[in-house]
């Protein structure tokens, strides 16, 4: 069922994309393999015009990758298609982006999210999106819900583009949805619906957040993959970003642990603020500043070995949480104007 559904989509989309194009397209149905750089979005791979080929060859293998994956894109600005696209370009040539991942929301009828599946394409990026549940309550996150799956079933990029969709961020510590069954059902519910497309489902959670409502083993067991928090300037012993290497061991070896030793481990939100403007740290001793965030992305670059020695299917992947200090002040690799605050030029394989 399942393969059948990947090769009808394949069908339908060679069947699209050969009836609107005057050129011919290059077809690679049948028989590409994925090795290390002829797949998306490994950074010397050439992004056809069109993907030509099923989602199961399109694929970089999770255990090919690690490293630096991206930013954190905060879509409450509803940017422009050409915002969009200029960001994303900038994401993968200046800093080597592989991936995306949303955070926030638009709220429209989807033009949102077929622009960035665009955009993304067209930079050479995948995509992580966040079914938004917002910190107020309500229901909105249903018709969220929703829209992302009629995109995944409409828009015949989406299963070359969206790598995974995390039902909401930080659900569990925020009490999005209780109890904790009910966020394991929801993976569940979404994995049904895109699945088939060969997109992953978890959601984005720290450590702390699986205690906080009772037991929540069944929400980790129930991920495809998994999507951690690692914001080690809240810990209560936080010092500098230099000092926060054994609270990522510890928290990492913790989701190993928790999921036996099977599923890929990436981290979707890291980093470390240059500024308190937005968040105080939980620890006297915690700095905020530039030559501590400098420190935590080196000690990111310096334990890529130490992770893949420690977890599955080739280590750890990151996400610097934010891509600009506009979205969240203090966090950004770019300041409020659009410069970069220092060099960032993460390792991106190990
Ligand atoms: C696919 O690749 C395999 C291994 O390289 C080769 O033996 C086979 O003939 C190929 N099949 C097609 C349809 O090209
Ligand atoms: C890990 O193993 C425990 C004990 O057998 C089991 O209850 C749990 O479901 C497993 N979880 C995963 C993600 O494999």
């Amino acid at each position: 069922m399942k393969s059948l559904s990947i090769l009808l989509t394949a069908a339908l989309f060679c069947l699209k994309v050969s009836k609107g194009s005057e050129t011919p397209q290059q077809v690679f149905m049948g028989n590409s393999t994925t090795s290390a750089s002829n797949c998306f979005p490994a950074l010397d791979f050439p992004v056809p015009k069109a993907p030509g080929r099923p989602p199961a060859q399109w694929w970089c293998s999770p255990s090919d990758t690690n490293g630096f994956l991206g930013f954190t894109y905060e879509t409450d600005g509803c940017q422009s298609a050409s915002t969009l696209l200029a960001d994303f370009t900038r994401m993968r040539n200046d800093y080597k982006a592989r991936y995306v991942r949303l955070y926030g929301w638009c709220d429209d009828q989807g033009t949102y999210l077929n622009n960035v599946i665009q955009a993304a394409y067209s930079a050479g990026l995948g995509v992580y999106f966040t079914i938004w549940f917002g910190f107020d309550g309500g229901n909105a996150w249903i018709r969220r819900r929703d829209l992302i799956i009629g995109i995944v079933r409409k828009n015949p990029f989406a299963p070359y583009v969206v790598r995974s969709i995390d039902v909401g961020s930080e659900p569990l510590y925020d009490w999005a949805l209780q109890p904790p069954q009910a966020v394991a059902d929801q993976i569940k519910f979404v994995r049904s619906q895109v699945g088939p497309f060969g997109i992953q489902v978890s959601i984005s959670e720290m450590q702390y957040g699986y205690s906080v409502q009772g037991p929540s083993q069944m929400v980790l067991d129930a991920e495809d993959v998994v999507h951690a928090h690692e914001l080690a300037f809240f810990d209560k012993d936080a010092k500098t970003g230099a000092d926060a290497g054994p609270s990522l061991i510890s928290s990492t070896k913790w989701f190993v642990s928790k999921t036996n030793n099977t599923r890929k481990i990436i981290f979707t939100q890291t980093g470390w603020p240059t500024n308190t403007k937005v968040w105080k740290g939980n620890s006297p001793k915690a700095v905020a500043s530039l030559e501590s965030t400098k420190a935590f992305a080196k000690l990111l670059d310096d334990s890529c070995e130490t992770f893949k020695g420690i977890t599955p299917l080739g280590g750890v992947g990151w996400f610097w949480h934010i891509w600009s200090d506009s979205m969240l002040e203090g966090w950004g690799v770019l300041d409020q104007s659009g410069k970069p605050k220092w060099t960032f030029a993460p390792r991106t394989s190990c």
